[in-house]
């Protein structure tokens, strides 16, 4: 029979769950057969679906999406002295949203009871493997793979020998020797069951097999004159190397680095009501912003006017025109890299008139412009401050390359993502762009054009990123991020 895994239902259907699981002090998975057992017999009382039963809504904040776990794990505590510490490491996985399910040794109850597990995971606790309850669809089975990750703390040298020969004649090895998942396992033990030539074997063989240790710790025993290496890792610990299995740290390979990106179009007042604008949405590099901040960036994004919500973790100075944008861009500086997709207006009219122009039997007034500020070319210019990268984008209607590649050379960047803005593309506002970056080879001046494919902008945002984070840094991903200490012999 198909089993249902709880954790991927959607976030209404696991709230809703919970607060029934509660409210009738069953487990989740019990609740679940209950309402099919009542559904089938045509009893269940008509519900909405994915809404909270009336005494509940709304959810308490507590249970909303945000809060809701997004990790699970089985945790089988052994039978140790140790095992007390395992209830403060239900608490510790909890509160970093990891959802705990609890499996007992029959020697793990001499030492804590189901009723403290079970209060503290608020889910049901799982001790006997012949359980007609949990076995009618094998729930060993569930246990093993239901999760993301098992945690066996304190794992006894009896249960590692066990797990070292594939032992499954209870639940916790059952469910050992059923598992696909990662295995964490946090010894604790009598410094001379740790150094036992048997425990060796056994510890050895289990890393051979891939299983991951932290601990034990060197220190004082629970027998009264006795210290050295055996106990558990302490419950902050364990849990930390969980959340390091669970969520591996993101790759930052941008950390470090400031990155100035302009955005948007310009707006250039024609009189206090009036401007000139262009058609650029902001969206490229809004983008750009958001994929740098996550490649691990500090970015400042300088904006022309836009309709878009700031990307999170960035910080944005909004602007109107072409002068305030430089304004903002120079004191920004120093930057290690420089992207302005920034649609800048060339010109701006002149004289700026106090007051809304109004109609006149003179007929049209004149509109005299001037040229703007050229952002790019300044910042690539500087003597001092120029980022070592700077980036420019070119939009074109017609020869595209030819122009961007003049373009390179005029204004003194270093890169230039060029994309045709024809109408008939439309790039301008649209979320799909086709680009060529273009790009002088700092060594011998040679140029090159890469054409990428039809992408969605923030694909070109993460590609752009992806050929900076070539360019500036030769980190590699620190592939230590989820080693375990080596257990000692
Ligand atoms: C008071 C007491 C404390 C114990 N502490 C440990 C211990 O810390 N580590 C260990 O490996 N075994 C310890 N044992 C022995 C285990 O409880 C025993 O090997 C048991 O069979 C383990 O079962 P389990 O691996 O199924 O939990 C202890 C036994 C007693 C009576």
């Amino acid at each position: 029979m198909a089993s249902l895994t709880i954790r991927k239902l959607d976030e209404g259907v696991k709230t809703y769950l919970r607060l029934r699981s509660a409210r009738n002090r069953r487990s989740v998975e019990e609740e679940v057969r209950v309402i099919l057992g009542e559904l089938i017999e045509g009893r269940e009382e008509p519900l909405t679906p994915f809404s909270a039963p009336p005494e509940a809504s709304p959810a308490p904040a507590s249970l909303r999406s945000s809060a809701v776990p997004e990790a699970s794990v089985t945790l089988i505590i052994g039978g140790g002295i140790a095992a007390f510490k395992s209830l403060d490491l239900i608490r510790r996985l909890k509160e970093r949203r990891i959802e705990v399910r609890c499996v007992l040794t029959k020697a793990a109850e001499q030492f804590v009871t189901p009723l403290s597990v079970s209060a503290l995971s608020h889910e049901r606790v799982h001790t006997d493997l012949f359980d007609p309850q949990s076995e009618f669809d094998a729930g060993h089975i569930r246990l093993a793979r239901d999760c993301d990750l098992i945690v066996v703390a304190p794992a006894t040298a009896d249960l590692m020998a066990k797990m070292a020969n594939g032992h499954a004649d209870d639940l916790a090895s059952a469910i050992l020797l059923a598992t696909n998942r990662k295995i964490l396992l946090a010894p604790a033990m009598n410094p001379l069951m740790w150094n036992n030539a048997a425990t060796r074997r056994n510890v050895a063989q289990l890393q051979r097999d891939g299983v991951l240790l932290i601990g034990p710790n060197s220190g004082e025993m629970a027998e009264a004159g006795e210290a050295g290496v055996g106990r558990m890792s302490e419950a902050i610990e364990i849990a930390t190397a969980a959340e390091k299995l669970l969520r591996p740290p993101v790759p930052r390979p941008l950390a470090g680095k400031r990155v100035l990106i302009t955005a948007g179009p310009t707006h250039e007042p024609i009189d206090p009501v009036r401007y000139i604008a262009n058609r650029s949405s902001g969206k490229q590099g809004f983008a750009i912003a958001a994929a740098a901040q996550a490649a691990g960036a500090e970015v400042i994004l300088v904006s022309g006017p836009v309709d878009l919500d700031d990307p999170a973790g960035v910080t944005v100075k909004h602007v109107e025109s072409a002068r305030q944008m430089l304004e903002q861009v120079q004191s920004a500086l120093p930057a290690d890299i420089a992207i302005f997709a920034a649609a800048v207006a060339d010109w701006r009219v002149a004289n700026e008139g106090e007051q809304k122009l109004k109609k006149t039997s003179a007929g049209m007034p004149p509109l005299q412009l001037v040229e703007n500020p050229d952002i790019l070319a300044t910042i690539s210019k500087l003597a001092d401050k120029r980022p070592p990268l700077v980036i420019g984008f070119a939009a074109e209607t017609e020869h595209l390359i030819d122009n961007a590649k003049s373009k390179l050379a005029r204004k003194g960047c270093d890169w230039i993502v060029a994309n045709d803005v024809s109408p008939a593309t439309g790039v301008m506002g649209g979320d799909r762009n086709t680009v060529h970056l273009i790009s002088k080879n700092a060594a011998n001046s040679e140029i090159t054009v890469d054409s990428w494919p039809v992408m969605t902008k923030e694909q070109v945002a993460i590609e752009l990123v992806a050929h900076i984070v070539k360019s500036v840094t030769h980190t590699s991903v620190d592939k230590s991020a989820n080693k375990f200490s080596e257990p000692a012999s």
